[in-house]
C-alpha cells in the first residue's frame, strides 16, 4: 500500500494544525493579518507546497486574494476573479468544495492566473469559508507540486479551518465597522459642539457689539432726560426721543440676533416661499426659482436656508455671474438644493484656508450638512460656473 504523504488529516498535524488556527484568530488581527497568518500556517502543518486566501469583497460579487505563502504573498490585494469565475469562482458560487488531483487544465472551470504560476502545481483542493449562519466569506485553495489525493477527511478539516476563519473574519469586519461608526458619532459629537460654540461666539458678539452698546446709550440718555427733566424740558424730551431711537433699534437688533437662529421668515411663509424670497431679495440679474412646496423638520429647513443663503451670497460676492439657478426639489427620502451660476467658477482644491474651524463659507455649510447626515459638493471649474449640491436625507416618514 502506498502511504499518502504526512499532511492534512493526520492526527498530530491536526491538532497543531488547529491550534495554530485558533491563536491566529484569537490574536485579534484584522483581515489581512488573520488570511496571511492562516495561509502560511496551513502551508507549515499540512505538506501542501501553498496555500490562497481569498475573501469576498463587501459588494459579494468578487473574490480578493488577501493571503498566500511567500512569494505568493506578495500578491495580496492585486489578484481578483468575479464569483462564478475560475475554481474559486466556481466553489464561490456554489458553496461546495473542490479536488482536483491532476490535469486541472483540462477542468472547463479553471481559469488560469499567470502570476499564480498554476503550471508548477498538479493537485489542489479548494473550500468556501462559511459562517456558522451560512454567508460565505471567501475560499480557502491548497496546493500541491506533486500529485496528491486530498481525502474526505482532508477537506473535511480544511472546511474546518475555513469555517473558523469565516467567523473570525466576519467578527473582524463586524468590528472595523463598529470602529468606524463610533469614530463618526465622535465626529459628530464634537461638530455639534463646535457649531454650537461657533453659535455662542455670534450670539454674544450681536449682544456685546451691537445691543449692549445700545442699551449703554440708552441709560446715559435717561440720565440726562431725568438730570434735565425740571431745569429743561424740552432738552429732557430730546433725550428721552433719543433713548426711544435707541430702544427701538436694540430690540431690531436683537429680532436679529433671535433670526440667526431660525430664520422667522421660515415659520412665516415655509422653506419654498422662503427661498424664492431670499432669490428674489439678493440684488443679482437672472435668479430662476424652482422650489416644491413642502413640510420638512425644521432644524433640515433651517439648514437648507442657511445653506441656500451662503451660497447666494458667495455667487454675490465672487462669481460676476449673469444667470443663476436656484432649485428645491425631493428625491426618494432626500431634500436636494441645488444653486448654480454661470459666473467665473473657482478651483475648489485651491481655495484659501478660512480663519475658523465652523461657521465661515464653505466649511460652514458643509458642516451643517454632514450634521444632518447630508453631503454637500461645490463642482467648479474656473471660467465654469459653480454647482453646489446639498443631499440631506429625511425621517421615513417623510
Ligand atoms: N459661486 C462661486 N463662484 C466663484 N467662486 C466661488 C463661488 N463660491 C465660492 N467661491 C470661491 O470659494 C471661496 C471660498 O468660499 P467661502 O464661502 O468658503 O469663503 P468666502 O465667501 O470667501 O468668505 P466667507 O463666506 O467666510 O465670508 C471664495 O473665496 C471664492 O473664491
Ligand atoms: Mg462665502
Amino acid at each position: 500500500m502506498i502511504r499518502p504523504p504526512v499532511g492534512l488529516a493526520n492526527a498530530d498535524s491536526d491538532a497543531r494544525l488547529l491550534h495554530g488556527v485558533i491563536e491566529i484568530l484569537s490574536a485579534g488581527l484584522d483581515l489581512d493579518g488573520i488570511a496571511q497568518g492562516v495561509a502560511d500556517l496551513i502551508t507549515e502543518t499540512t505538506s501542501t507546497d501553498v496555500c490562497f486566501v481569498h475573501l469576498l469583497d463587501p459588494a459579494g460579487d468578487r473574490l480578493h486574494l488577501r493571503g498566500a505563502t511567500p512569494p505568493f504573498d506578495r500578491l495580496a490585494r492585486r489578484i481578483e476573479l468575479p464569483i462564478g469565475e475560475g475554481i474559486s469562482g466556481w466553489v464561490a458560487a456554489h458553496c461546495q468544495p473542490v479536488v482536483i488531483t491532476d490535469n486541472k487544465r483540462d477542468d472547463p472551470r479553471y481559469r488560469y492566473i499567470p502570476e499564480l504560476r498554476g503550471e508548477e502545481f498538479i493537485s489542489m483542493a479548494s473550500v468556501p469559508m462559511i459562517t456558522r449562519p451560512g454567508d460565505l466569506v471567501g475560499v480557502l485553495n491548497v496546493h500541491t507540486r506533486d500529485r496528491r489525493d486530498f481525502t474526505e477527511a482532508d477537506v473535511d478539516l480544511l472546511s474546518s479551518v475555513a469555517g473558523l476563519m469565516a467567523g473570525a473574519i466576519e467578527n473582524a469586519r463586524l468590528h472595523s465597522r463598529l470602529a468606524e461608526r463610533e469614530a463618526a458619532m465622535e465626529r459628530f459629537a464634537e461638530q455639534i459642539v463646535l457649531l454650537q460654540e461657533t453659535e455662542r461666539r455670534r450670539l454674544a458678539g450681536e449682544i456685546h457689539d451691537g445691543i449692549s452698546q445700545r442699551i449703554v446709550s440708552l441709560s446715559f440718555h435717561l440720565s440726562a432726560a431725568a438730570d434735565a427733566v425740571s431745569s429743561d424740558p424740552a432738552s429732557a424730551a430730546e433725550q428721552i426721543a433719543r433713548a426711544q431711537e435707541l430702544a427701538a433699534g436694540a430690540l431690531d437688533e436683537t429680532r436679529t440676533a433671535i433670526a440667526g437662529l431660525r430664520p422667522p421668515v421660515l415659520d412665516d411663509l415655509g422653506l419654498a416661499a422662503s427661498l424664492e424670497s431670499l432669490a428674489r431679495s439678493t440684488p443679482l440679474p437672472n435668479v430662476h426659482v424652482d422650489t416644491v412646496s413642502t413640510v420638512l423638520p425644521e432644524h433640515v429647513e433651517t439648514a437648507v436656508y442657511r445653506i441656500a443663503q451662503e451660497a447666494l451670497q458667495n455667487v454675490m460676492k465672487h462669481a460676476s455671474a449673469a444667470h443663476v439657478q436656484l432649485r428645491l426639489s425631493i428625491a426618494t427620502g432626500a431634500v436636494l438644493l441645488e444653486i448654480s451660476d454661470d459666473g467665473v467658477g473657482f478651483d475648489p482644491a485651491n481655495t484659501p484656508e478660512r480663519a475658523g474651524p465652523v461657521g465661515y463659507g464653505m466649511p460652514g455649510m458643509q458642516q451643517r450638512a454632514e450634521l444632518l447626515g447630508g453631503q454637500l459638493t461645490a463642482d467648479s471649474t474656473p471660467g465654469r460656473g459653480t454647482v453646489v449640491r446639498l443631499k440631506i436625507p429625511l425621517p421615513a416618514d417623510h
